[in-house]
């Protein structure tokens, strides 16, 4: 199975609304938020900056933008409608945001127009991601910035201990969900071929808390994937949900995973 998040447009719309669900349950986590906070808060931008998040999902880090990177207008641009439908319904009374359906190698924007693109956990997914990271070299004004934060999904655990089989579920929606797992450990060399400047990078580690919303999609998504496939009898795939709801209640749930993040600027004087 192809990763469904490189060309969401053409899945299902049930397909894409359990997706949505699942961005919005990991965009809401504290831990995610602090993750964001970490990299987005310390940029140097002009004051009357224009921001554009490529892959904007369900809009909540394009919000980022302006609540955390301080940006007075910021823009989403995401392939599918049901996510771009979500987050126009969501932020319709946030000045300053707007989102369109569109396509992160080919937007639209003109030439040096705008002064911050961001990509949050887009990149692992396009299967040419120079031609997004050429995009952004296009749109970007000269002097400006590019952030690219992705997971280094080698990295994603929910293990406890040796031979842990809910950990297998994890791996298997790494296999079946990421084009890329090692788009971070690759993205300097992307990055200079297409002209940046390399900026600074970052480590940061995502420990699912309370709830652990967001791996728990991960889990049920998974179980039910390795059903549909007939990896696994359903009842198999149950009782594996069912193992995560017990760990949580019994405070023995763990899910993890590293996130990179790096800046760079585009060559020039603005
Ligand atoms: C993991 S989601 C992240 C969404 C959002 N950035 C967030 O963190 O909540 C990846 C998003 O990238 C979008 N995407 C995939 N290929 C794309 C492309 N070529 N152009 C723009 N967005 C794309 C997907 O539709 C999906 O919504």
């Amino acid at each position: 199975m192809s990763d469904p998040y490189s060309n969401l447009a053409s899945e299902e719309d049930s397909i894409q609304a359990r997706i949505a669900d699942a961005m919005d349950a990991r965009c809401l986590e504290p831990a995610q938020i602090a993750i964001r906070k970490e990299y987005l808060s310390d940029l140097a931008l002009p004051d009357s900056a224009y921001a554009v998040e490529f892959g904007s999902g369900t809009g909540h880090v394009t919000r980022d933008l302006i609540a955390i990177a301080g940006v007075p207008r910021a823009h989403g641009i995401e392939p599918s409608p049901v996510m771009v439908k979500r987050a126009k319904e969501r932020f319709a009374a946030q000045p300053g945001l707007s989102f369109e359906i569109g396509d992160a190698k080919r937007t639209g924007l003109e030439d040096a127009s705008v002064d911050l693109v961001l990509m949050h956990t887009l990149l692992c997914h396009v299967p040419d991601p120079e031609k997004v990271v050429r995009e952004a070299f296009r749109v970007l004004k000269p002097g400006g910035t590019l952030a690219v934060c992705d997971g280094d999904y080698d990295t994603a655990t929910t293990q406890i201990a040796d031979f842990d089989p809910l950990d297998q579920i994890v791996r298997f929606m790494i296999n079946q969900n990421v084009t890329n797992l090692w788009i971070m450990r690759q993205i300097t060399d992307l990055l200079r071929d297409c002209g940046f400047e390399l900026g600074k990078r970052r480590g940061h580690s995502y420990v699912a808390e309370g709830d652990a919303a967001y791996f728990l999609t991960v889990i049920d998504r998974g179980a039910d994937r390795m059903a549909e496939t007939g990896v696994l009898f359903p009842d198999t795939a149950e009782a594996l949900k069912a193992e995560s709801r017990r760990r949580l209640t019994a405070n023995r749930f763990f899910g993890f995973m590293s996130y990179v993040s790096q800046i760079a600027r585009k060559p020039g004087t603005p």
